[in-house]
């Protein structure tokens, strides 16, 4: 059984497909363990422990609290929850920090972060008014393991969406969003399903 953790900061639309998606048997042999959030008023806290049940954690973060600091106590909350460097699974879900090389290197490709463009073009904040400025006629959203730096870690899966004239950031952001909840559930049960394989930048799926 594969211990999951995942982490958010506001909406957590994201959580809820990946744990419906659970709920519903699509996703195998994962238990949701905890939800942990940044932000205590992210909407996600609420449906995670309302419909879904799960425990939740704010951990909170000020000046004496960075990076390793910070993620230290994220680490300790995930080890309460059995989430383990070596049976868990850490998905960020629109957790809007960075995460420290200490953090990383101990959840070595155990932590998973979805990202809405095409890596690695687009990379940080506003991928999608990033997009549209660009002028790119198609992005999409990337599922990929978490390096020490910034959404650079190895591409598990991607799909792409047409960047339309009439687009603005909000409706591209929304077509996006709804592959985004397609993609993450399938990375999480590929993963589950011990299918993906790591050699250097490349991930490999197997059948
Ligand atoms: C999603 O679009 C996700 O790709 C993005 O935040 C949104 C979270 O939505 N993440 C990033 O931009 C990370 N760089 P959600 O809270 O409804 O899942």
């Amino acid at each position: 059984m594969l211990n999951l953790a995942i982490l958010i900061s506001g909406k957590g639309s994201n959580m809820n497909a990946i744990l419906s998606a659970v709920q519903e048997g699509e996703i195998k042999n994962v238990k949701p363990s905890v939800v942990i959030s940044n932000n205590p008023s992210a909407l996600g806290l609420r449906s995670a422990s309302e419909i879904f049940r799960l425990p939740t954690k704010v951990v909170l973060c000020n000046k004496q609290t960075k990076g390793w600091d910070y993620d230290k106590q994220i680490v300790s909350v995930l080890c309460q929850h059995g989430v383990t460097p070596e049976s868990g699974l850490v998905c960020l879900a629109g957790f809007m920090r960075i995460i420290s090389p200490e953090f990383v290197r101990r959840y070595n490709m155990r932590i998973m972060n979805i990202h809405p463009a095409l890596l690695p073009s687009f990379p940080g904040l506003r991928a999608q008014k990033q997009a549209i400025e660009y002028g790119v006629k198609v992005t999409g959203c990337t599922v990929h393991f978490v390096d020490e730096g910034v959404d650079s870690g190895p591409i598990i899966l991607q799909k792409t969406v047409c960047v339309l004239d009439s687009d603005t950031e909000e409706t591209l952001s929304s077509k996006i969003l709804k592959e985004e909840h397609k993609l993450y559930p399938r990375s999480v049960k590929l993963f589950a399903e011990d299918k993906i394989q790591v050699k250097g930048r490349k991930v490999f799926i197997h059948n």
